[in-house]
C-alpha cells in the first residue's frame, strides 16, 4: 500500500471524440469509476468543444478535467484559441502542454511550449509538461539531448505556481498510437523508467521539485500493470485505450490493483 505517493491516471481523448461521445464517456466514468483509492488522481482531458460540458458532468466528483492545449494570452484577437483563463474557469484543473502531436503537427516550437507552461500557471491550471523524441532523434542516439533541451526550455529559471505538482509526461513519439486500434511502436517499461529518472534529475535540478513522470505511448490494458509496477513511473498519460469505457475501465481497474 502506497501512503504517501500519488497515482496518476490521465486520458487524453485527443480529437477522437465529439460533443456526444464526451459527454457519454465521462458519464459512464461517473457512475462506475469515481471513487478511486486515496492516492489516485484521475483526470480526462476531452476536446476543447467538449470541454465545459464534461466539465459540468464531473464537476461533483473526485474526477478532474484538463484541457489539451492553452494559448497564452489571457483574451483577445485571437481567433481560434482558447486562454488558460477559459479552461480554468469552466472548471479545468489541468492542461496538456507541448503534446508531441501539437509540437510536430502543429509545428510548436519549444518557446511556444514555455509560454504556455507560464499562461497556465498563471491561471492556476497544473501544466502536464510533454516530452519525447521522434523515431529519427532516437535512431540518431540524439533522445537524451532533445530531452534536456525540452526541459531546460520548458522549466528553466521558471517560477513554479506553489501548491501545484510538477507533472512531466515522457511519450516517445514513436511509441504513441497512430490511430485507436493501431499501436505505436514499443518502449518497454524498463525502457521508459530510465529515461524518467534522467528527467526527474534534470527537472528537479532545473526547478527544486521533485516532479512527478507519467509514461505515454499505447499504453493498453494488458499493459499497464508492467509500467506502474517501475520504479520512477508515477502515472501514466492514455490515449487512444482511453477514449472507449471498456479499455480504461480495465486500465483503471489493473492501475487500482497495481497500487494495493
Ligand atoms: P496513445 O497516446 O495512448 O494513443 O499512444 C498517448 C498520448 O499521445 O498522449
Amino acid at each position: 500500500m502506497n501512503e504517501t505517493k500519488k497515482l496518476y491516471l490521465f486520458a487524453n481523448w485527443k480529437m477522437y471524440l465529439g460533443l456526444e461521445a464526451s459527454y457519454v464517456l465521462a458519464k459512464n466514468i461517473k457512475e462506475e469509476l469515481a471513487n478511486l483509492n486515496n492516492g489516485i488522481t484521475m483526470a480526462v482531458f476531452p476536446s476543447t468543444l467538449a470541454l465545459a460540458s464534461v466539465a459540468a458532468e464531473l464537476k461533483s466528483t473526485t474526477i478532474k478535467v484538463g484541457a489539451q492545449n492553452v494559448y497564452w494570452v489571457p483574451e483577445g484577437g485571437y481567433t481560434g484559441e482558447v486562454s488558460a483563463e477559459m479552461f480554468a474557469a469552466t472548471g479545468a484543473e489541468y492542461a496538456l502542454i507541448g503534446h508531441s502531436e501539437r509540437r510536430h503537427q502543429c509545428h510548436e516550437t519549444n518557446h511556444e511550449v514555455r509560454q504556455k507552461i507560464e499562461a497556465a500557471l498563471t491561471a492556476g491550471l497544473t501544466p502536464v509538461i510533454c516530452i519525447g523524441e521522434t523515431a529519427s532523434e532516437r535512431e540518431a542516439g540524439s533522445t537524451a539531448e532533445v530531452i534536456e533541451t525540452q526541459l531546460r526550455s520548458a522549466l528553466g529559471a521558471l517560477a513554479w505556481r506553489d501548491g501545484l505538482p510538477l507533472l512531466i509526461a515522457y511519450e516517445p513519439v514513436w511509441a504513441i498510437s497512430r490511430g485507436v486500434n493501431k499501436p505505436g511502436g514499443h518502449c518497454s517499461a524498463v525502457e521508459a523508467g530510465k529515461m524518467h529518472a534522467v528527467v526527474e534529475k534534470i527537472a528537479r535540478e532545473l526547478t527544486g521539485i521533485a516532479p512527478a513522470v507519467l509514461y505515454g505511448g499505447s499504453v493498453r490494458p494488458e499493459t499497464i500493470a508492467e509500467y506502474l509496477a517501475t520504479p520512477h513511473i508515477a502515472g501514466v498519460l492514455v490515449g487512444a485505450a482511453a477514449t472507449k469505457f471498456s479499455s480504461w475501465s480495465e486500465i483503471t481497474a489493473a492501475a487500482v490493483e497495481a497500487w494495493r
